[in-house]
């Protein structure tokens, strides 16, 4: 089970086990961080399951869907980092990624 790192809104960092095969969307939210409200429950329709990945990490996740993109477009705080959390599955090679929860909109 990969261990990832979270930085919430307040830029405190929390240690967690992230089962594979979940999101990060659901592994994040399930752990209690309320401001990751996945409002859509994560059918990529909402934007509000964003974060900043760490940038070492860019290159193993799943590439990026058109409407992925075009939600993210929305937020004031996208950067070359974001992404939609209920996008990305856990997988082993995620062990030690660091992901901040973005601002919200
Ligand atoms: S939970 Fe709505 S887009 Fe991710």
């Amino acid at each position: 089970m990969p261990n990832l790192i979270v930085v919430n809104q307040a830029g405190e960092e929390s240690a967690l086990d992230a089962p594979v095969g979940r999101t990060l969307m659901e592994t994040i939210r399930d752990a209690g961080f309320d401001e990751l409200l996945a409002l859509c429950g994560g059918c990529c329709s909402c934007a509000t399951c964003h974060v900043h990945v760490d940038p070492a990490f860019m290159d193993k996740l799943p590439k990026m869907s058109e409407d992925e993109n075009d939600l993210l477009d929305s937020s004031d705080h996208r950067n070359e980092y974001s992404r939609l959390s209920c996008q990305i599955p856990v997988t082993p090679a995620l062990e030690g990624l660091r992901v901040t929860i973005a601002q919200e909109d």
